[in-house]
């Protein structure tokens, strides 16, 4: 086996192990509405160990730069997103008249355009020692530098945004 199928593989099993955090994240949610405690710490238990594994498949395939490479990354990242793919989802949803994923798409592609542009200034500023804080959206994924009155991508109030 070439070391190139590796590096695949290896990529291939970050997508796969990031994917499974997500699904069971969602799932102990699912389980802990329903009162099932001990399924829901299960499902904690193993998005954490599902996040172990990319992270350490994610460093072993040499993707991890430095501190600017990786800015630049991310900036690369979410214009992808927010300029290519999440137009042509919100239109295909449009089109199948799926609404609930035409919002889905639409907050995401709008707080995509604002991590690039806030991953963008980072770059610029990375060697500032200033702090800064951020304030993240629970509901639609935006993140602002002060804590907004609402919401401006869903309108949600600036009391429910979590700091960091
Ligand atoms: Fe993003
Ligand atoms: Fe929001």
């Amino acid at each position: 086996m070439s070391e190139n199928k590796t590096m695949d593989n290896l990529m291939e099993a970050f997508a796969g192990e990031s994917q499974a955090n997500r699904k069971y994240t969602a799932y102990a949610k699912q389980a802990e509405k329903e009162g099932k405690t001990n399924a829901a710490k299960l499902f904690r238990a193993a998005a954490d160990a599902e996040t172990l594994h990319a992270l350490k498949h994610f460093e072993v395939a040499g993707k991890i730069g430095n501190t600017a490479a990786n800015l630049k990354d991310a900036v690369a990242g979410e214009t992808h997103e927010y300029k290519d793919m999440y137009p042509d989802f919100v239109k295909a949803a449009e089109a199948e008249g799926n609404k609930a994923a035409v919002r889905t798409f639409t907050y995401a592609m709008k707080a995509e355009e604002v991590h690039a542009r806030l991953y963008a200034k980072a770059l610029e500023d990375v060697d500032d020692a200033e702090e800064i804080f951020y304030y993240l959206c629970p509901v639609c994924g935006n993140i602002e530098k002060e804590r907004p009155e609402n919401c401006p991508i869903c309108g949600v109030p600036g009391s429910k945004f979590i700091e960091y």
